[in-house]
């Protein structure tokens, strides 16, 4: 299996990289550290994740140590629901760039087809329109400058992919969203496929520490125990081998530096197809419901309307 899938621009994407939603500042230039030697050479980061000063700290030692170089790392960020406005939108990717103490990225993603007011947080008073159009218009134009290696979006319905496909003049490399054995993302994985976007996957050990995220099961599901079990390796492993093996990219988060490794573990063994075929079958839930973009006075009235039915 490949350590690396090819994006729609020529560069490659490591399959897996450290997830950083939810790594509390003071252990998240560890956890980024202990990756980067272990192996990982992909880091997923956002502004609204409040730690990529720490991280840029950690990525300036690992440079300056001579541990690895820049152009060996593909690092992703994401555009925050209120730098949508296209005047907002480089200064904001400007912002994620001095934090990291970078000079590019190699991908920049439009966060959630959601827009709300410069410097306010998620509420409804604070709700605007989303203009997806205008946003991409700019991240097309940082694209060009190179300040960004890739553009792309992530929490897109296959609809609203389509949508942004038939306008954009520089189609998304990834979009980036929730994906694991309980929710497999098989419609929009098959449509990504169909055009050259890029799957990569957000929780895809399903969360488990996320308080608001109810009823993750993934790593006690008894069909990835089972196949855990036979295949002499953890829950953890095989939800992440199994993400790569449907050929998408997988970004578990951890700040543990023995489940860091852990997780890295999933190249020289795979799933034999008679076990895909059983994990192909397990009830499939979305954990992501994201109901707090829902509200009457949001552009989305009813979470079927947000996911565009993909729930
Ligand atoms: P920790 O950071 O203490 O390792 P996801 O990437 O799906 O959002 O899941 C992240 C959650 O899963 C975190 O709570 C993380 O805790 C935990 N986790 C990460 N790797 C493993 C693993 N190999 N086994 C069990 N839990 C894990």
């Amino acid at each position: 299996m490949a350590r690396f899938f090819t994006l729609n621009t020529g560069a490659k994407i490591p399959s897996i990289g450290l997830g950083t939603w939810q790594s509390e500042p003071g252990r998240v230039a560890a956890a980024v550290t202990a990756a980067v030697h272990a192996g990982y050479r992909h880091i997923d980061c956002a502004h609204i994740y409040n730690n990529e000063k720490e991280i840029g700290l950690a990525l300036k030692s690992l440079f300056d140590k001579g541990i690895v170089k820049r152009e060996e790392l593909f690092i992703t960020s994401k555009l925050w629901c209120d730098d949508h406005a296209p005047e907002d939108v480089p200064a904001a990717l400007d912002l994620t760039l001095s934090d990291l103490q970078l000079d590019y990225l190699d991908l920049y993603l439009i966060h959630w087809p959601f827009r709300i007011k410069r410097g306010t947080t998620i509420s409804p008073e604070n709700f605007l329109p989303v203009d997806i159009p205008s946003t991409w218009g700019v991240m097309e134009k940082l694209y060009d400058l190179g300040k960004t290696r890739a553009i792309g979006v992530s929490n897109f319905s296959t609809k609203k992919l389509e949508d942004l496909l038939s306008y954009a003049r520089v189609p998304p490399a990834v979009n980036q969203v929730e994906s694991h054995p309980c929710w497999q993302q098989t419609k929009l994985r098959t449509f990504c496929q169909s055009k050259g976007v890029h799957l990569s996957a957000y929780s895809p050990l399903g969360s488990p520490g996320t308080s608001f995220i109810k009823g993750s099961n993934v790593l006690t599901h008894p069909i990835v125990n089972q196949a855990a079990e036979k295949l002499g390796k953890t829950p953890a492993q095989v939800a992440l081998r199994w993400g790569i093996q449907m050929g998408h990219s997988v970004l578990p988060k951890s700040t543990s530096e023995a489940r860091i490794k852990q997780n890295l573990d999933i190249y020289e063994w795979s799933i034999p197809d008679d076990m895909l075929a059983k994990l192909s079958q397990i009830e499939q839930a979305r954990l992501m419901r994201a109901d707090f973009l829902v509200h009457p006075q949001s552009i989305y009235k009813t979470v079927e309307e947000l996911w565009d039915g993909e729930i």
